[in-house]
This record gives C-alpha cells, structure tokens and sequence, in this order.
C-alpha cells in the first residue's frame, strides 16, 4: 500500500521533468551556453532572467544529466544536453518543443475526447490540426522540422529494409520534408523519388534530388508513380477519412503497382500503444490499429495483402498490391 501511494505521489507531478526541460529549450538554455553564456551571472544578465528561478532550473537540469557544473560554478552541456540546443542539426530540439503549447492543451482537455470520440484539439482551436498547422507557417515549420528529427532515425534503416531498385518511381504520400524519400534516393540513384504533400509543406523543402508535387490526397493523388509510401499518415485519420486516402491511391497506381504502409501496428510490437492511441485521439479524433485493422482498410479499397516487414522497434512496412 506505502509504496503504491509513493508510486503515484510521484507521478502526479512526473510531467514537470519535461515541462522544465521544454521551458529550457524555449529560453534557448542550451544554445546560450553552448555559445559561452556559461555561468548564472552571463546567463541572468545577459537576458534579463530571474537569478532565483534560473538556479532552480540549473540545478535541476544538473541533476538530470543535461549539464555539468564545475568547481567555479560554470555549466558544461552534457551529451544528452546538447541533442536539445536548436543548432545542433542531430538534436532533438523541435521534436521536444513538439508535445508542448496546443499539444499539451488537447492533453489538460482529454476527458472531453474519452467522453465523446471527438478531438480536444479541435474543440479547443475550432479547427483540425493540419488545417490549424497550414495557418500558421511557423507552427507548420516547427512540427514539420520535429517530424523529421523523428524521421532521421526512424527510417534510417527503410533503404535496407525494401528493395526499391524494383520501382522506376515511388512517391512518398504525406512524406512531410522529405526525409524518408531522400535516403531512399540516396541508395537508389536510379529509382524516381517523388514527394507528395501539401503545397505550404513542401514549400519547406530543399532537396533538388526529389521531385515535389504538391496537392491533397483527399482529393486526386496523382497517377504518376510505380509505387506508393504512406507512412504515419493513416494513424492521423479515422476509419472513413483513412478509406478515402487508400482509395486515391489505389486509383494513382497502375495494376501492380505496390503500396508500402508504415505503421506502429500493435500486434507486431512489445510497447504498449494505448497512450499513443490516446494521443492521437486528443489531436485528430484517430487511433493507433492492429495490422489486421490497416489490412482491411486496404482491402476494402481494391488492394491484395502481400506481405510485411518489420522496420524498427515500432513500426511495420505493409505491402499491398493493385
Ligand atoms: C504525421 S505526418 C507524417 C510525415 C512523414 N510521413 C513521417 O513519417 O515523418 C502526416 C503528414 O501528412 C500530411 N498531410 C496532412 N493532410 C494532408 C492532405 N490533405 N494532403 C496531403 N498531405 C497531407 C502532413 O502535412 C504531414 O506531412
């Protein structure tokens, strides 16, 4: 019973760990003193902060190893320290601030989405989040920049993975900044890489290697690639909007042509999905689903199941055919 009320006295207040953190990472901690700002009086007067509460920061980020204090009192980042200074082009910067503001707000109003199967994101900013990320270019910069501080790792192994030397053309569908299609073209030079997603989003993308085309896949995904990747997108919508994505693309592909969905698929992993589930709940009224449950959805729509691929710790490549 004692250690039960501990258990849960300290998870009451668990999220304060990264709130204190994303709140360094706001102020720019990191980069100021990576950049020399490295002791309490540069950092307070150099930027106006509280001395007080800055040492009580400090401290905390201190003990939890994101720096190291020396005998004259001046901070070293840490390794862990410098993955969140916004510089650092390996960090983690943008994915941290990514689960805070409208995210964390959507969290605090969660009962509303359990209660009712709706969004708490869309009740609170009357709008679905991708439409309220495509009004504001730079919250849309910041969650794009944080998806592929995910993507960087999470696909560094989808070359190896797939042979895609087997397509003349594959376009990654809702591929975001790009991250996946570029590493694909980086070991298949000869493959046609295409990137598909919305026109704002894409204005974002450097890459003079993959061929951008901007539009929407509710309404026409184009008719011009051998094979499709949708990856993380079908977890963002419910069943019917999901229905209607797989269905343009099965009307862009030729016969044979192949279809690659990337998803955490709950039945091929250890980690429990349900809190992500929840997530995706609070954000855009969706849900995390079984292999089974994306399998369906592609049958339904014309597809042939052809087989599976285990991609990371989290997610599957599933493989449909026209
Ligand atoms: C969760 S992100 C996944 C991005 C990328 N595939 C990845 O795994 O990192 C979902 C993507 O779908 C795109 N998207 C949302 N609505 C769209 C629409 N109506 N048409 C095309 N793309 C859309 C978003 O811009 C975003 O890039």
């Amino acid at each position: 019973m004692g250690n039960f009320k501990n258990e849960l006295k300290s998870m009451f207040t668990e999220h304060w760990k990264y709130l204190a953190v994303a709140a360094a990472c706001k102020v720019r901690l990191f980069d100021k003193i990576y950049e020399g700002q490295n002791t309490l009086e540069m950092l307070s007067d150099s930027n106006m902060w509280n001395k007080l509460t800055l040492m009580q920061l400090l401290n905390f980020l201190n003990h939890e190893g994101y720096i190291h204090f020396d005998n004259k009192l001046t901070f070293y980042l840490t390794e862990k320290g410098d993955l969140l200074r916004e510089s650092n082009s390996d960090g983690l910067f943008y994915a941290c601030l990514n689960w805070a503001d409208e995210h964390l707000n959507a969290w605090q109003n969660i009962h509303y989405s359990i209660i009712t199967g709706k969004s708490s994101f869309e009740l609170l900013y009357q709008k679905p989040f991708f439409e309220f990320l495509n009004d504001d270019s730079e919250k849309l910069r910041n969650y794009h920049l944080a998806m592929s501080q995910y993507a960087i790792d999470d696909y560094r192994e989808l070359p190896e993975t797939i042979d895609f030397s087997i397509h003349k053309s594959v376009m990654d569908v809702g591929g975001g900044l790009g991250i996946a299609i570029q590493l694909i073209k980086t070991k298949y030079p000869d493959t046609d890489c295409l990137l598909f997603d919305l026109e704002e989003v894409l204005k974002g993308v450097k890459s003079e290697f993959v061929k951008k085309v901007p539009g929407n896949f509710f309404i026409k995904i184009p008719d011009i690639a051998e094979a499709i990747i949708l990856s993380r997108v079908i977890h963002d919508w419910d069943d019917d909007k999901a229905a209607v994505i797989i269905s343009n693309c099965h009307i862009a592909l030729p016969q044979g042509g192949i279809l690659y969905v990337i998803e955490n698929c709950s039945d091929h992993i250890e980690v429990d999905l349900s809190l992500l589930s929840l997530n995706m709940a609070a954000l855009c009224q969706s849900y995390e689903r079984s292999s089974s449950a994306y399998i369906q959805i592609c049958i339904n729509a014309g597809f042939t199941y052809h087989s599976h691929k285990k991609l990371n710790q989290l997610q599957t490549v599933l493989i449909f055919q026209k």
